[in-house]
């Protein structure tokens, strides 16, 4: 296929982000350019602080640039006032956060469902997709147990079926393994790359867990809001 068919799944141009005005202003990016690909599973590396969340952030459509030009599966997010900016994500977005954000009265069926219902899909579609999805991450058996009644590791399972369920293009992950021990968090890394490959989303992972490496088809490593 031509490249035309398939554009990149993000472009930064120039990116800064400035927290305040006065002298004590911070500059959580200074000037960031990349390109990402539809189809990678890129991982954001960087200490605390580098600026990855902000960047995420940015390119998730939940913050904006103070300077720069975002493009984010095609769209030019500079042109989406704040209302389209929350629509446009709802449709094409998916997140993964480091403390899964689920639900806590919602069963894992209903949260993933939930998503779906945001993201205007078909009512008839939901329940097939929101199992199918639950299928994907193993917990079929546990679509009917609420958050606290699942560990950690299948919250976090929960929520990546939530961000995938909906077909996002492009999902972003922050800090995803950060509240797991290591192996549970080896494992729901090697399930981002699993599902990557196996839907062809874009995969975007923010954390300083070097074991990511291992899974990651490329490594943008940030020091100081700046790309190394
Ligand atoms: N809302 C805010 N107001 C002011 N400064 C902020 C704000 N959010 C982030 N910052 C600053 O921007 C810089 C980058 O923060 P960011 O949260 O992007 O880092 P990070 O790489 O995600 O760190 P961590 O690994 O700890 O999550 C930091 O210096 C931080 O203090
Ligand atoms: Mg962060």
């Amino acid at each position: 296929m031509s490249e035309h068919e398939h554009p990149p799944a993000v472009v930064l141009d120039g990116v800064t982000r400035r927290y305040g005005t006065d002298a004590s202003a911070v500059m959580a990016l200074r000037g960031v350019d990349c390109t990402i690909d539809a189809g990678e599973l890129v991982a954001l590396r960087g200490r605390s602080g580098s600026g990855k969340t902000t960047l995420l952030n940015i390119i998730g459509a939940i913050d904006r640039p103070s300077d720069g030009r975002v493009e984010v599966l095609g769209t030019d997010l500079g042109t989406l006032d704040e209302h389209d900016a929350g629509e446009w994500r709802r449709r094409n977005l998916g997140f993964v956060f480091q403390s899964h954000g689920l639900v806590a009265s919602m069963t894992a069926f209903e949260n993933v469902e939930l998503a779906l219902r945001i993201s205007g899909t078909k009512r008839k579609e939901r329940t097939g997709r929101a199992m199918e999805h639950l299928d994907l991450v193993g917990l079929t058996d546990w679509a009917n147990h609420r958050p606290d009644e699942l560990s950690g590791g299948q919250r976090q399972r929960v929520a990546i079926a939530r961000a995938t369920a909906t077909e996002a293009r492009l999902v972003i992950a922050d800090e995803p393994t950060g509240e797991l021990d290591v192996e549970t968090g080896a494992d729901v890394l090697a399930l981002l790359r699993s599902i990557v490959d196996s839907t062809g989303t874009t995969l975007i992972v923010a954390t300083h867990d070097p074991a990511v490496d291992d899974y990651a088809d490329r490594i943008l490593a940030l020091r100081d809001g700046a790309l190394t």
